[in-house]
């Protein structure tokens, strides 16, 4: 695996290819990771992952200098899924000067859920990801990046970014990968406790039990989820939860849904220090 550390040794490499497929990451990989990497594998004649913790998606009190960072371990992963490139750019080759150029999304879709409880997280994202598409596929006609549907609303604005551009790459949603009792694999589970890490699966529990409801109501679906979604956060609340939303929203712009949309079931809850979000698309009996 070669591992690329500027822009020009990325780009020097990847002008013998046609098809690149890219799997963007964080690092501090696991399974789900994995998993995207496998995805990507058939889709492109080489397989290109990026390892870069982006300041611009932080809020000066989250967690950017602890996010997990395990370079070693990672790369080893990478090696186990046959990974052909790793980009991994330090802070000053990926913003040589402050990023004062941003890509700003619909604001309808980046200020709501997540981005209602992170200003500016869509904003973060939007820009690092036109960067590193930049970086990855300039110079080719044909490209396909591989995001996880753990991070829904991020694939959606992702998919929006490629469409309003007519960047001709194929944005691929993969499902969630999840722990043997339910629990969505993310890097931030590694902040939990034991004990927390016990309790942790209740977030999904809660979605699935708030999507049944929802798909039990025959009419007026709208007038009857905010008492669900209440009952739903406060169930939450009394374990011990500080829960920013459980919501069910149509999956086509993640607004609240009309008779015979199709839905999807949103959370994103405060365990101790640590927050998690999760979600599940909703199947009609
Ligand atoms: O999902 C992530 O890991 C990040 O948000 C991404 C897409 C790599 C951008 O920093």
């Amino acid at each position: 695996m070669l591992i690329a550390r500027t822009l020009a040794e990325l780009r020097q490499h990847l002008q013998r290819f046609e098809r690149p497929a890219f799997v963007p990451t964080m690092g501090n990989l696991h399974e789900g990771h994995l998993q995207l990497l496998q995805h990507a594998k058939p889709l492109g004649d080489v397989l290109v992952a990026s390892i870069f913790v982006n300041r611009l998606q932080f809020l000066p009190h989250e967690d950017f200098a602890s996010y997990p960072r395990t370079f070693e371990d990672d790369c080893a992963k990478l090696r186990s899924q046959a990974c052909d490139v790793l980009f991994a750019p330090d802070e000053a080759e990926l913003y040589p000067q402050p990023q004062t150029f941003k890509v700003l999304p619909d604001p309808a879709l980046a200020d709501i859920l997540e981005g209602q409880f992170r200003p500016g997280f869509f904003t973060g994202v939007s820009t690092v990801v036109m960067k590193l598409f930049m970086a990855v596929f300039a110079g080719h006609a044909h490209g396909v990046a591989v995001f996880g549907k753990k991070d829904y609303q991020q694939l959606m604005v992702i998919r929006q970014m490629v469409r309003q551009f007519a960047l001709p790459i194929d944005i691929i949603g993969v499902d969630t990968c999840r722990a043997a009792d339910g629990l969505a694999l993310s890097s931030r589970n590694g902040y939990l406790s034991s004990d927390e890490r016990i309790e942790a699966v209740q977030l999904s529990m809660s979605l699935r039990q708030l999507g049944q409801e929802a798909l039990s109501v025959s009419n007026d679906l709208a007038s009857q989820l905010p008492r669900m979604e209440a009952q739903a956060m406060d169930r939450l609340r009394e374990r011990g939860w500080q829960p920013d939303y459980l919501t069910v929203r149509n999956r086509l712009d993640l607004q609240a849904p009309l008779a015979g949309d199709a839905l999807v079931v949103l959370g994103a809850a405060k365990l101790g220090k640590t927050r998690l979000i999760d979600n599940l698309e909703l199947i009609r009996p």
